[in-house]
């Protein structure tokens, strides 16, 4: 495999030399030669993975069959594909409860995932209720990937803050007895919503939260909703 794509990158290199030096002679139809990418080959498909800039059509092929590596591929239209805040498609998609993870995957550990573009913890703290935080304290932003699940919420384990699943601080340690913070300050959450083993959250502005939709195919008689983990 290594020696295969040696081969290819020398390839590679003797084909760009030619070029250059076509440059030298022809510089109309080496300019031409050199805006297009180079024939591929089978086995050097790595400058594919991860590209997204637009890949003009490649003038030759080497290998039989071959015509996958041949096609156009347009750019990627970020309006489309990004999810981010701000985004346009991540507003849409904010505007609806969306699956986040499944309810059996919520255990003895807060949970690290990455919705919409936000780095978030998920957790059920050991009254039952689930609680969906950004995922850094806002003390001094320790994650709380490694927070401990308590009664009530869940522990920052650093200085030891304890959060609320909507986000309410409910205790600062540290801070000067008669300090304020936890009564004027709250942290990062979004509203959870458990339905058939799956646990939805929703994500856009709190005063537009629609009431969580029970769609019909949940109750189809004779059927039984259940998810399970993508291996
Ligand atoms: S960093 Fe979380 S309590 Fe200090």
């Amino acid at each position: 495999m290594f020696a295969v794509e040696h081969e290819a990158r020398k390839s590679h290199g003797r084909i760009r030399e030619r070029r250059t030096k076509s440059n030298q002679r022809d510089p109309i139809l080496s300019a031409r030669l050199l805006s297009r990418p180079e024939p591929f080959n089978r086995e050097d498909h790595s400058s594919f993975e991860g590209e997204t800039t637009m890949v003009e059509r490649a003038p030759f092929l080497n290998t039989a069959y071959s015509a996958y590596y041949h096609r156009e591929r347009p750019t990627e239209d970020e309006e489309l594909t990004r999810v981010g805040p701000g985004t346009p498609c991540g507003e849409y998609l904010r505007r609806f409860w969306q699956p986040i993870t499944l309810a059996g995957e919520l255990g003895e550990l807060p949970r690290r995932i990455r919705i919409l573009g936000e780095d978030l913890v998920v957790f059920r703290d050991k009254r039952g209720a689930i609680g969906l935080l950004e995922l850094h304290c806002p003390h001094r932003g320790t994650s709380l990937e490694f927070g401990l699940i308590g009664e009530k919420g869940i522990r920052c384990c650093y200085h030891g803050w304890l959060f609320d699943v909507d986000g309410t601080i409910l205790e600062t340690p540290g801070e000067p007895a008669d300090s304020t913070l936890k009564d004027r300050l709250f942290h990062g959450a979004y509203p959870l919503h458990e339905h058939a083993a799956l646990i939805f959250a929703f994500m856009g502005p709190p005063d537009n939260r629609p009431l969580f939709p029970h769609l019909v195919t949940y109750d189809l008689p004779g059927y039984k909703i259940f998810a399970r983990a993508s291996t």
